[in-house]
């Protein structure tokens, strides 16, 4: 049987899968509900001082036929009363000892940050999240992301939470920033527990073409608000990578979020170095009931992959996310098609004759249209394969023999890079491209009623 069980930085939880602070824990009864339905943990919706919250307050982009595949929000923390927060942490882990109870906080003033610490640890709480990632209302007030796009700042402050703190201590970081390494070692060296990450995307989801006003619209305005939903998981594994590739982050826990919505999400973090995920837009679109399929898929992983706990599997993909200097320039792969599978639709010969290298021919003689590969103009960049909509007809199928290895690093050690767009090294040197001559020949061909892609 597998063990999915976790300690982050000294705080156990049944499972990896925790919910992130926002609406989904703005109650206990919300909590204690997705501890039932089998999430292992909750961070509660931001606790810090009186708000007042505007409606609307969401917004979405529904791309085609699939809704919030990116999510945003202007909404502040928690506008619940501090003392009824408190009251419901204690109650829920009371009712709930071995789940894991983290009470997010944002504060201004070291006197605050010390208050309310003590409030949270009091309550019984089992760590404490700092939010420096919130976008909006909070940052024009100096909180929330103004800090995480402050690492001198941040440092401050995680170095006051860490000397008030008996709790382990999460900082959440801002993906705002150029560099999540910077806000990512200054609160390692301000001394947090543990770090999670992202937060949202400062973003304007869409303008209505009535009002003229951003999504979503309060009044006949709107402002930035924060990104999150599916549209941001490559965005987060990627500054989830960078973190957890760092010399000095490294050793230091992390617990991902950012559009994870399924197993495969769960895992893929995981990878990538992450030893919780939160998730926040996906239990809001579809509710507490996700995580059985996130467990359940999981635990398959894990029982086909052999591994019996999170921790046999963290961070397995981190070596084989290079830097672009170190890939094999040697390594060679064409598009392949399956002539079965194809149902003649065209998608690959377009995307490939206008957006990328004209290696796709159609034989119009064919009354199916089966697209046809230029094997000496393909250079392997995979567009048609991942336009194409029957799943696996095409493929990519290796050339090379592997016998040879070549970087760009070696190269440029080695003095082997070309100097000229001449020189033979060069890459795109004797890359098949058609004149535009033969672009008007084929066109005039086309007139006449002949094949007009024949160059
Ligand atoms: C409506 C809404 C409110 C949020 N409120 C908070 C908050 O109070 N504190 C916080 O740290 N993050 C907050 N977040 C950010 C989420 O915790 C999370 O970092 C982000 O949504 C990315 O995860 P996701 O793609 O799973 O939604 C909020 C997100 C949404 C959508
Ligand atoms: S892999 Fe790229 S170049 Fe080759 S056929 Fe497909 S789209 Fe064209
Ligand atoms: S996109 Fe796929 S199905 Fe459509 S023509 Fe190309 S190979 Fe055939």
């Amino acid at each position: 049987m597998t063990d999915i069980s976790i300690n982050f930085a000294g705080i156990k939880s049944p499972n990896p899968f925790w919910l992130a602070s926002a609406p989904p824990t703005n109650s206990g009864y919300q909590i204690m509900k997705a501890f039932d339905a089998g999430w292992g943990g909750a961070v509660w919706k931001t606790l810090g001082m009186p708000t007042i919250n505007v409606s609307s307050r969401y917004g979405s982009v529904n791309y085609r036929n699939i809704r919030m595949a990116g999510f945003n929000n202007i909404e502040l923390i928690s506008d619940r009363p501090l003392e009824d927060n408190l009251r419901e942490i204690e109650e829920v882990k009371k009712y709930y000892p071995n789940h894991a109870v983290i009470a997010s906080l944002m504060v201004d003033s070291r006197e605050e940050w010390e208050a309310i610490i003590k409030e949270v640890q009091d309550a019984g709480a089992d760590g404490i999240e700092l939010n420096f990632g919130c976008p909006h209302g909070m940052c024009e007030r100096g909180m929330g992301s103004a800090v995480g796009q402050e690492p001198e700042v941040l440092k401050t402050i995680v170095g006051w939470v860490m000397d008030a703190a008996k709790i382990p201590v999460i900082t959440k970081l801002s993906p705002n920033i150029s560099h999540i390494t910077d806000p990512g070692l200054a609160s390692v060296q301000g001394g947090t527990d543990a770090i999670s990450l992202i937060n949202t995307i400062k973003s304007i989801v869409g303008i209505d073409l009535d009002t003229y006003a951003p999504y979503p619209v309060v009044d006949g305005k709107g402002t930035n608000g924060g990104y999150c939903g599916p549209a941001v998981k490559p965005i987060a594994m990627h500054m989830l990578k960078e973190l957890a590739q760092h010399p000095e982050i490294k050793s230091t826990p992390i617990s991902g979020i950012g559009g994870i919505e399924t197993w495969r999400d769960v895992v893929e973090f995981i990878l990538l170095g992450a030893t919780s995920v939160q998730v926040c837009t996906a239990v809001m679109h579809y509710g507490f009931g996700i995580v059985r399929e996130m467990e359940a898929g999981l635990r398959q992983f894990m029982t086909d992959k052999g591994y019996q706990t999170i921790y046999d599997f963290a961070g397995k993909a981190l070596p084989n996310v290079t830097e672009w200097r170190h890939l094999n320039l040697k390594y060679d792969v064409k598009a392949h098609i399956n002539k079965e599978k194809c149902v003649g639709c065209d998608l690959c010969y377009i995307a490939c004759d206008d957006g990328a290298h004209q290696a796709i021919k159609i034989n119009d003689n064919d009354r199916n249209r089966i697209p046809e590969i230029i094997e000496e103009n393909c250079v392997g960049c995979n567009l048609c394969s991942l336009v194409c909509p029957v799943e696996d007809c095409i493929t990519m199928v290796r050339k090379d023999d592997g016998s040879q290895h070549v970087t760009w690093d070696e190269l440029t050690l080695a003095d082997k890079i070309p100097n000229t767009f001449n020189d033979d090294r060069a890459g795109g040197k004797g890359h098949f491209v058609p004149t535009p001559d033969d672009a008007l020949k084929a066109k005039r061909k086309d007139r006449s009623g002949q094949n007009q892609f024949d160059f």
